[in-house]
């Protein structure tokens, strides 16, 4: 088994298929959002950037359903229908703004879901009871729990333990679902621990298979008058998330698609039981393949507290992509962001990030080779094979022709694993290196003196890091990393194309120039 699956890795995949979730439409998106939206397209760009020929599905959308969204309209004074287009395009445009290259955007409201989820509805019909449930339900969380699930608040208020926030209780006929008969089903699916990254998640839900229990995957028309009716029975609608979960049907073109099952859910902690719980028992039911991987992150705390309305701390990312470009917004979140655990969202921390790695170590040394005073005529220089044979005992030299040798394969599998701040941190840490080489050498001196070939040798060095840390970065920040090769006048940015080009064997690296047009890589930010 074990050895079927390494094989079946080093066949190239023809298609990838990558989701986030879809978004509530009760408020415009917020720099959460954007991350989990961020994460899908740095992993789609690298997908396609590694193997040019590969179809992508790269999904994302809006979820418009629910008592949430239903009780937002209300509060906004607007028609449920009008305020789910207002709210689902800002996150169309937020995306947009930030170059996020989803292939498919979906709204639950739209007919071919609505289609997919009835159609799903009557493949795991004979799962159901119909009965009464009574219970608590989290509408913040539209969620029902059980009451070792729920706590009291100092105040007296019944809350959801896990996330706090008021449950109320419901008496109702329902379509009732039992989890608990699929528990070996979703042990086996589980006991490969790649299938939930990073491992704190899958850990969690190792935990959660031995607390299944029955759900409830329909609502009282009364109780939620919006949403798709239960087939075959229009007094009640069918439960929110088994609708929005199987958006990622909809989507894959299902019952006819070919890209079912998806490589990749890429979600917030916060839908981890959604995700690795419910879907996966959902489409054991329905006898579909299950996801190949989910990939789960945690959230991002603005000045250490979590983001909330009534703390008015929400941050809005079109406007951070203002104040620090947008792909400086890109670089900050997908370079702290780490999924394991909370990052921390402070002005002060993402100024002094992006003024130290996008201005002082990358735009710097772009603006060194640019210098007037040793390359006047912009040239991107060749290696003089005997004055780089003397650079060859430079202790800064051989640490960076070390991790350019190894840069392709070493960033490659953090992408792959989509921990993009450690291919981030492999990167930088190469143009830091390459800084400390040039100053080793004064390149400014050399220009005053006659060893020009060694000036050519070292600039050509540094050209050739600030390729391929472009090439690399070109899934981060797509249009930075566009910039910087245009200005390098580099035309084939392929991923094997990171490899250092030393000695140039009448393969000539790159026989432009440099573009004459000045450019600021990246604007350093001002700290108050
Ligand atoms: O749960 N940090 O939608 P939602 C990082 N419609 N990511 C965050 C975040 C934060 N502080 N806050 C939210 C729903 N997110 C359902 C999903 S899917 C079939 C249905 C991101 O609008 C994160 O991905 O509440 C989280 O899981 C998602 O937004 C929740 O978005
Ligand atoms: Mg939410």
């Amino acid at each position: 088994m074990c050895g079927i699956s390494r094989s079946l890795k080093n066949v190239p995949k023809t298609s990838y298929f990558i989701t986030t979730p879809i978004f509530y439409v009760n408020a415009s998106p917020h720099i959460g959002h954007l991350y989990s939206a961020l994460i899908a397209d740095a992993s789609a760009r690298f997908q396609k950037l590694i193997n040019p020929s590969i179809n992508i599905l790269f999904s994302t959308g809006t979820d418009e359903h629910g008592l949430k969204v239903q009780k937002a309209a209300e509060a906004n004074k607007m028609s449920v229908d009008k305020y789910c287009d207002i709210i689902s395009n800002s996150y169309r445009s937020t995306f947009q703004t930030f170059d996020v290259g989803h292939t498919s955007f979906i709204r639950t409201t739209s007919d071919r879901h609505k289609k997919c989820v009835s159609r799903f509805w009557d493949k795991i019909r004979p799962h159901m009871t119909e009965g009464k449930y009574t219970g608590w339900y989290c509408m913040a969380d539209e969620t029902f729990l059980s009451e070792d699930q729920i706590e009291r608040t100092n105040d007296g208020v019944r809350v959801s333990k896990e996330s706090g926030r008021p449950v109320e209780w419901a008496e109702e006929d329902n379509y009732k679902f039992d989890l608990r008969p699929f528990k070996e089903d979703l042990q086996n699916w589980l006991s490969d621990p790649h299938r939930i990254k990073p491992k704190v998640f899958h850990d969690i839900l190792c935990r959660e298979v031995n607390d299944l229990y029955e759900i409830s995957l329909s609502r009282p028309k009364s109780r939620v008058d919006w949403g798709v009716p239960v087939p075959g029975d229009s007094g009640q609608t069918v439960y929110v998330w088994l609708d929005a979960l199987v958006n990622y049907l909809t989507v894959s073109g299902y019952p006819d698609g070919g890209f079912w099952p998806p490589d990749v859910h890429v979600c917030g902690k916060d839908i981890l039981k959604f995700h690795g719980v419910f879907w996966p028992i959902f489409l054991i039911a329905a006898g579909l393949q299950l996801p190949k991987r989910i990939f789960v992150h945690s959230h991002w705390k603005v000045d250490d507290e979590k983001m909330s309305k009534t703390k008015g701390n929400v941050v809005d990312p079109v406007g951070a992509g203002r104040a620090y470009t947008e792909s400086g917004l890109r670089y900050f979140l997908l370079r702290e962001g780490t999924a394991h655990s909370d990052g921390n969202y402070s002005d002060v921390k993402i100024r002094r990030i992006l003024n130290s790695e996008l201005a002082d170590t990358m735009g710097n040394l772009l603006n060194r080779c640019c210098g007037k005073a040793i390359n006047p005529h912009l040239i991107y220089h060749k290696s003089n094979p005997e004055a780089f044979m003397n650079l060859s005992t430079d202790p800064n030299f051989r640490e960076l022709d070390q991790r350019l040798n190894k840069l392709a394969d070493v960033v490659a599998g953090h992408y792959e694993e989509l921990n993009f701040y450690k291919g981030i941190d492999e990167i930088v840490a190469t143009l830091q290196c390459c800084n400390r080489f040039f100053e080793h050498n004064r390149p400014w001196e050399l220009a005053k003196s006659d060893d020009l070939d060694k000036l050519s040798s070292i600039l050509h060095v540094t050209l050739e890091t600030l390729r391929m840390s472009a090439i690399t970065l070109q899934p981060i920040v797509p249009a930075l990393a566009d910039r910087l090769l245009n200005k390098l006048n580099v035309d084939n940015r392929n991923w094997d194309q990171i490899k250092p080009n030393w000695i140039d064997n009448n393969e000539i690296v790159n026989p432009n120039c440099l573009q004459n047009k000045n450019i600021i890589l990246f604007k350093r930010l001002i700290i108050s």
